[in-house]
Formats: structure tokens, C-alpha cells, sequence
């Protein structure tokens, strides 16, 4: 694609946040400390978790840049962001989450294969760009459409950059036609995060954004729209991010099995401590965020300080000092809620989170039973372990 284009090494990568904690150098993959997500209801794009395959895509010139839009389609076109930009825009906020998030506790089960990430791979940005459902309208495909006259059911994004489980080729990934045809469903083609211009890392000059589904699905770097028939047969979803039950290994696997994820479950985690942190006992805040799939709200989050014998309800919040009430119209569907509550520690705690959706969907309590060969949707109760400050200071005399 004109204007476009991939580098074959990693001699051209963007400049990143130092506080990043580096999980894979070459793809890049980084996410910041779990800290940093409370500090805001939106994630500032340099803390913003980074998941690549490939080298990060360049553009020498964006007058030339084109988004091609075929497949079954009766009059394929290709659009520039001048034509993008003529649409009406809309500005979403919504958590991009990677299904890998939480897969280093995953691993300590039994090995799993992939990056390993703390609890951080996610983040709430507002996108700002078109809606994919106006997009296709251009091409004829009707708002709601699941089948399209010419028999497209899926809808297939192609990017530019070189993976190597594509043996080279670009990352692509589809959804089902009738998700990207409702506008309800905020598809969008983001070319603003956080009302600047997408940087090179999350994806400029254009990149999809599929709230309340794994991140995989997001796809970076547009350079075509397929409206295809059969959902996409690309490596990452044919062969990857699928769930497998505990029983799967690497000798009995059988990817066809299994559908490619989409939706993903409730999840929190606690950000306001690491594992094994050193606390005094006594009153802290324990602090977090809780999401949830398919634009399911957040109905509660339990907090336990005594390895879950009692439980307390925390106070949940997007914007601050505003409660948040799932499914009221001012609360962002799409986005995470923070949590917050205040408790008395004594030494040695074990602490506990774990979120209800408003479908009353829960987390599993242990890790064992969703196990999975690749480590994803490790949505267990999270849990962290805190030592007394008195102890640890007898100890090291
Ligand atoms: N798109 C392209 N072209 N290449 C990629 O490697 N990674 C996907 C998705 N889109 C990817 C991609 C995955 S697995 C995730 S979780 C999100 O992008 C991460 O988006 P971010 O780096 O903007 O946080």
C-alpha cells in the first residue's frame, strides 16, 4: 500500500516510555506498572499497554495512504483519511484488553506458552474516528445487515506489519458482518486516542476498534476492509487466541475445535499493591479496575482482606467523585470502572478482588480450573499477598 509500509527489522521503532516494564523486546511488548492505571479514569497513550507481532509500520507519506474496501462488495473503494475524516465522527471510551492480561500468574499453574504479563495489558482511551457502519454504507451494506446480498458474513481487517506466524505476512483478524453493521456496537476506524493523533505504536494512521472484545480483533494499520464469506482463516484467529479447556495440550490439540474468541469475561485486578508488598498494618486503600465484555457494566466489586472468609463492597467510579451506575446513560458502556475501598490490614494478608457483571457473570476463585496451553482470559480472583512492615524489619536484623 502506497504510503504505508513495514519495516523488515526493528531499527525504526517509536520512542517509548521508560517506566514501561519491557515484556518482549523485539516484537514489542510492554506494559506500564500496575500502578500508573489508577492514577486515571483515561490511560495516557505513553502508559498505554503496547502488543505487537511484527515491527511497527511506517508512513513516509500520508497523502498517499489509502484503506481499500472490497471483497464481496458490488463497487469496491478505497478511501484516504480525507475521505475517513468527512464522516461524522464519533469519540468512544472504551478498555482495550489484551486476552493474555494476568498470563504470568496463569503460568505458574503449569507452563503456558506466550508473553508473559502482569495485570496491566489494558487500558481506557477515548477513540475518536468513523464508525465502521458507515463506512460499509458506502460500499452498500446497510446498517444491521448479518448476510450481505453478495453472501459477506464476516468482516475481514488487513494490516501491513510482518509477523512472523504469518510467515511474514500481515496480522489480520475478522468479526461477524452483523456486529459491524450496528452502529450500537461503536465499531469504529480510530484515528485520534485521547484526542491526538493515533501514534505509530497504537496503530496511525488508522486502526479498528472493537469495544467489549479481546484486543486481538483491534486490528492496527488498516490497510484493507474484506467483506468475506467464511470468518477470517488467519493464523491469529485459527490458531491463537482461542480458550481450550485444561485438558489440551501441545500433543492433542486441535484448533479447529474451538471458535475464535471474541467477547471477553469480567475481570479486575488490584493495582494499588504489587504481590508481596510490604505494608504497614493497619488502614490502606486498595484500589483496582474491573471490566467486563460485550459492554456488560459492572454490577459489584468484593474485596476480602482475609484470604475471602469476609468480603466488603467497594465504591466503583469512571469519572472521579462521580459514583458510577452500570447502564445509566452518563456511564461509558464500553469502559472499565476504578474501585476503591478502605480496610484495616493485619500482617500478612492475603487480599482479594473479584468483580459481578450486570449479567451476574463472576470470576472463577482459582487459576487451576480455566487453565489453558496459551494463558488467556486468566480471569481468576486476584489476589495479593502483603507482608507487616514489623516483621520484615525483625527479619532483616
Ligand atoms: N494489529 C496489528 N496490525 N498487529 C498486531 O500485532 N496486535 C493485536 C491488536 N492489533 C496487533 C494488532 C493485539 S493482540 C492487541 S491486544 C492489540 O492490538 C493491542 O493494541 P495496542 O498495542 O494499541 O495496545
Amino acid at each position: 500500500m502506497p504510503g504505508l509500509r513495514a519495516p523488515s527489522d526493528y531499527s525504526e521503532e517509536p520512542p517509548r516510555h521508560p517506566s514501561l516494564k519491557i515484556n518482549a523486546k523485539e516484537p514489542f511488548n510492554a506494559e506500564p506498572p500496575r500502578s500508573a492505571l489508577i492514577l486515571s479514569y483515561i490511560t495516557p497513550v505513553d502508559m498505554f499497554y503496547k502488543r505487537n507481532h511484527g515491527p511497527i509500520p511506517i508512513i513516509d507519506d500520508i497523502e498517499s495512504y489509502r484503506v481499500s474496501i472490497n471483497g464481496l462488495v458490488e463497487n469496491p473503494i478505497q478511501l484516504s483519511m480525507d475521505d475517513i475524516r468527512k464522516l461524522p465522527k464519533y469519540n468512544v471510551t472504551a478498555t482495550l484488553q489484551c486476552a493474555g492480561n494476568r498470563r504470568t500468574a496463569m503460568s505458574k499453574t503449569r507452563t503456558v506458552k506466550g508473553v508473559g504479563w502482569d495485570v496491566a495489558a489494558l487500558g481506557n482511551a477515548t477513540w475518536g474516528g468513523a464508525k465502521l457502519s458507515d463506512v460499509l454504507e458506502l460500499v452498500g451494506i446497510c446498517e444491521l445487515t448479518s448476510v450481505s446480498s453478495l453472501g459477506g458474513k464476516h468482516v475481514e481487517f488487513t494490516s501491513v506489519d510482518r509477523c512472523k506466524e504469518e510467515n511474514g505476512g500481515p496480522y489480520k483478524a475478522s468479526i461477524p458482518l452483523g456486529r459491524a453493521t450496528n452502529p450500537d456496537a461503536d465499531v469504529l476506524l480510530a484515528y485520534e486516542m485521547n484526542g491526538e493523533v493515533i501514534n505509530r505504536d497504537h496503530g496511525y494512521p488508522l486502526r479498528v476498534v472493537v469495544p467489549g472484545i479481546i484486543g486481538a480483533r483491534s486490528v492496527k494499520w488498516l490497510d484493507s476492509i474484506s467483506i468475506i464469506a467464511e470468518e477470517c482463516q488467519g493464523f491469529f484467529m485459527q490458531r491463537d487466541y482461542k480458550m481450550f479447556p485444561p485438558s489440551v495440550n501441545w500433543e492433542n490439540i486441535n484448533w479447529a475445535t474451538r471458535r475464535p474468541q471474541m467477547d471477553f469475561p469480567v475481570q479486575c485486578a488490584i493495582c494499588s499493591l504489587e504481590d508481596m508488598s510490604v505494608v504497614k498494618q493497619g488502614k490502606i486503600s486498595i484500589c483496582g479496575y474491573a471490566v467486563s465484555g460485550g459492554g456488560r457494566g459492572i454490577e459489584r466489586v468484593d474485596v476480602s482482606v482475609d484470604g475471602g472468609k469476609t468480603w466488603m463492597e467497594a465504591y466503583k467510579y469512571q469519572k472521579s467523585g462521580v459514583p458510577y451506575v452500570p447502564e445509566d446513560t452518563s456511564s461509558d458502556k464500553w469502559a472499565w470502572v476504578l474501585f476503591k475501598v478502605e480496610a484495616d490490614i493485619l500482617p500478612n494478608a492475603e487480599i482479594i478482588a473479584k468483580a459481578v457483571d450486570t449479567a451476574a457473570n463472576v470470576q472463577p476463585e482459582n487459576v487451576d480450573v480455566i487453565w489453558n496451553l496459551r494463558g488467556i482470559l486468566n480471569t481468576s480472583w486476584h489476589r495479593v499477598h502483603v507482608r507487616d512492615a514489623s516483621q520484615v524489619a525483625h527479619s532483616n536484623l
